[in-house]
């Protein structure tokens, strides 16, 4: 079978068991083209509470499907493979959040969205990289507590001085890899490309970048600007999707070392077996998980539509 057969059978498969496809614009070209939703997490978020079939299947990673059993708890919710986790959500769990909190009992405690859902029970309210800093802002209080990554955390505190941010050391190992050296190297090599990165790379990363953004905030820019070459400082499918969304644009990734293995652990296959009720797995969470760590899902649409 070749991927056309198999993109075609997936399309016809959803139609017939009521499914609908999410998928992060991390994941692969041929599983984007069979989805219904694309685009980053604060968009998926918000396409996941609006989907009317019975099951969804979110082509992503652990917390992005978790995410969506908490917007659609009556739903069926699947993830075509469950080895697809993320290094920064399993960074913190429950118990440290709750022994830093004790610390800080007057801050908000923001989560940015990469997060377990076992964590966002005890957390306020939840950001994405699109979000965070339009979130934080309207936030009441002034002192925030941001986890798990302090260089998202970082980004958004220098947008909003007027606020106190107490940052942890978590964050993303694929963007923090990036440094200034893989900055100077990818410039040299492309002197007029601007630089579009995402706010997990690190701070003096970002000081170098002409854009900050999310994966859907950078690819909405590279494809409105009149600039005709881009180094993209994000997963380095994003500089793929680009490449086929803009044919006549040239695009170049920051560094090979931006490559999510957990991003890339779903196959177009994985999603074949998933929708055909025959692989993946349905996310379970109790209902006193749902409850509190809805809470502040909820939260984030709530200020983020504010
Ligand atoms: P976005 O919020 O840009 O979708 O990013 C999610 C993510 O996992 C980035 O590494
Ligand atoms: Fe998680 Fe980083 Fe992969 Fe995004 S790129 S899913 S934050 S490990």
């Amino acid at each position: 079978m070749n991927i056309v057969e198999l993109q075609q059978k997936i399309i016809r498969l959803k139609k017939e068991r009521d499914i609908c496809i999410l998928a992060h614009s991390y994941q692969a070209k041929e599983i984007l083209e069979v989805a219904d939703f694309t685009g980053d997490s604060y968009k998926l978020s918000v396409d996941a509470g609006k989907v009317s079939n019975s099951r969804i299947v979110m082509s992503g990673v652990r917390f992005m499907a978790e995410t969506c059993k908490l917007l659609s708890p009556e739903k069926h919710i699947y993830l075509p493979n469950p080895d697809a986790g993320c290094a920064m959500a399993d960074q913190m769990d429950r118990a440290l959040i709750s022994q830093v909190k004790e610390h800080y009992p007057e801050h908000t405690v923001v989560a940015y969205i990469n997060t377990t859902a076992e964590l966002k029970t005890i957390c306020d309210v939840c950001v994405t990289s699109s979000s965070a800093v339009e979130i934080c802002r309207k936030i009441r209080n002034d002192k925030l507590l941001f986890i798990p990554d302090c260089n998202l955390g970082a980004y958004v505190a220098s947008q909003i001085p007027e606020k106190e941010f107490k940052l942890l050391s978590g964050g993303c190992p694929i963007h923090a890899c990036v440094n200034t050296d893989d900055v100077r190297k990818a410039r040299r090599l492309h002197p007029d490309a601007l630089l579009l990165v995402h706010p997990e790379c690190k701070p003096d990363v970002c000081a170098m970048a002409d854009y900050i953004g999310s994966t859907s905030g950078i690819m909405e820019y590279a494809a409105a600007s009149p600039h005709q070459e881009f180094i993209i400082g994000t997963e380095i499918s994003i500089q793929e999707h680009l490449q086929y969304r803009c044919p006549g644009k040239r695009f170049y990734y920051l560094s090979q070392k931006l490559i999510c293995p957990n991003m890339k652990s779903t196959t177009l296959m994985d999603l074949y077996r998933c929708v055909a009720g025959e692989g993946g797995e349905e996310i379970l969470l109790d209902t006193d998980t749902i409850t509190r760590a809805r809470r502040c899902i909820d939260e984030m649409i709530r200020l983020g539509s504010a």
